[in-house]
């Protein structure tokens, strides 16, 4: 059951709260000048497509026994393993997944780990971690947490290409959300990938729980694979609140299996042909880092001519022109755009901006068509609303391609070795409107940028 709160449902005045806080003389027009923007900005925007506001939060409750498991969600694991992640308020329920392809005929089971934390007076649920496997690919699974409570099905990965990834950053739990999930869930896909800030919980922990709920319906039928943005962050120094709590309990990522010593990055690959790298934007990623290191030893692993994509995501973008959070992902750029180039990355998805931006190939603010093509995709719903303010005389103006502040989801088909569809998803209603679309062709494929090693032919 879904309850709503209205929280701002006033779209015309959040340029109008840009200006009020940049300029004072503005503020001191007062309430006139509020009323003809609002009337103003609707004149403006009434030839084209409507913006959405910030919307409201939805929240979602658990309307079952305690002893039922929750906010169930799946990750890949390696090549043919799930992890099965779930809550319950009854400790005495079991870490335990019983599964089998047949539904309710469970020929299998497999038993795992719980943790809980606190968080300044919350207490977590107990929340359970169980990998399954071995899986076959492509393959549905029917599954059951804990010996009681409802039945789940997930759909494992395929062995090899084609394979189509549902990309969406900045989730959040708003009516927005709720229809971006919609939109998601309208056409079938194999896993999704979400470059940080999911739930904006910000400290109220239930909220976490909420999230949990609302996305439970597609985060248990297709492996959810996420990296961390500013709002998991979480931390309260005074309180000695750790960073990342909430975050790293609830969302466990395959970090051990890539060697990486931390959730917050970590790499896998899937479909046998694509690696995929999830950065941290809020952990340390200078040359002397952990993260750094680790980068560079799980770059010098891959082989192109077994893995032919090579996708990374992080949270605050490095390429942006929207007016929010400009300069943001700059230190991390400067520190780890090299690695990546080098290592011929084909894309590079961020979050964080609430807006929809590709741009052309670059490598250290020049178009380069070995560079990897930069796409923020921070436009999931979340209760701040849209970025909705793009410079034109920014310096990167020239590489970005298309840009647009609308809520949305994105689509990544890989075709095979070669030859992959990107499309941008706009929310419009009860359609999901393609807005922005691309072949791409996978670097390794390209001879001219394979930096003096000899091109594979075929892959
Ligand atoms: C949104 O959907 C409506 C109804 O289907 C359509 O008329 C309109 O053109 C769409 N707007 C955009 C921007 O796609
Ligand atoms: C657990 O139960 C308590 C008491 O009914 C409730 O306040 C809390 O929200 C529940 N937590 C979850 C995760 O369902
Ligand atoms: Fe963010």
């Amino acid at each position: 059951m879904i309850i709503s709160i209205v929280l701002a449902p006033f779209s015309c005045l959040n340029p109008l709260l840009e200006k009020m806080t940049s300029s004072w003389a503005f503020f001191a027009q007062g309430l006139t000048t509020i009323v003809l923007l609002c009337v103003n900005h609707r004149v403006a925007v009434a030839s084209e497509y409507t913006r959405p506001g910030p919307g409201r939060i939805v929240l979602t409750k658990h309307m079952k026994p305690n002893s039922y498991p929750q906010q169930v969600h799946v990750s890949s694991v390696g090549a043919d393993h799930m992890r099965v992640s779930y809550i319950t308020n009854d400790s005495s329920i079991p870490s335990k997944v019983q599964y089998g392809k047949v539904s309710g005929k469970y020929n299998a089971v497999a038993n795992g780990d719980s943790s809980h934390y606190t968080y300044f007076l919350y207490t977590s649920g107990k929340i359970h971690n169980v990998k399954i496997g071995p899986l076959e690919p492509d393959t549905v699974y029917y599954y059951r947490c804990g010996g009681v409570g409802d039945e789940f099905s997930f759909k494992t990965a395929p062995a090899s290409l084609p394979i189509e990834f549902a990309v969406v950053g900045d989730l959040g739990q708003t009516e927005w959300t709720v229809s971006t999930l919609a939109h998601i869930g309208k056409s079938d896909y194999d896993m999704l990938l979400l470059p940080g800030d999911l739930s904006y919980a910000d400290s109220q922990q239930p909220l976490w729980d909420s999230f949990g709920r609302l996305i439970q319906p597609y985060a248990s039928s297709r492996p959810w694979m996420v990296t961390e943005g500013n709002h998991e962050v979480e931390a309260l120094t005074a309180l000695d609140m750790v960073p990342f709590i909430a975050y790293n309990h609830r969302w466990r990522m395959p970090y051990e299996e890539s060697k990486s010593t931390s959730n917050l990055y970590y790499s896998f690959n899937v479909a046998g042909a694509v690696h995929v790298i999830m950065l941290g934007s809020y952990t340390e990623y200078g040359p002397d880092s952990a993260q750094y290191k680790w980068l560079v030893s799980d770059l010098a692993k891959v082989d192109r001519s077994v893995t032919p994509w090579l996708i990374v995501l992080l949270h605050a973008p490095w390429y942006n022109t929207n007016t929010a959070h400009q300069g943001e992902g700059e230190k991390m750029r400067k520190a780890m755009e090299a690695l990546l180039y080098r290592a011929h990355v084909d894309i590079v998805f961020a979050g964080h901006v609430h807006a929809y931006e590709r741009f052309t190939r670059i490598h250290n603010n020049a178009a380069d068509s070995c560079g990897p093509v930069y796409i923020t995709i921070g436009d999931g719903g979340n209760r701040e609303g849209l970025a909705l303010h793009f410079n034109p005389s920014h310096k990167s103006a020239s590489l970005s391609v298309f840009r647009e502040a609308s809520f949305g989801h994105g689509r990544l088909k890989i075709i095979d070795g070669k030859k992959a569809h990107w499309s941008w998803h706009r929310n419009n209603d009860s359609d999901a409107t393609v807005a922005d679309e691309l072949w791409l062709v996978s670097l390794s494929s390209s001879s001219p940028c394979q930096d003096g090693t000899k091109a594979k032919d075929e892959l």
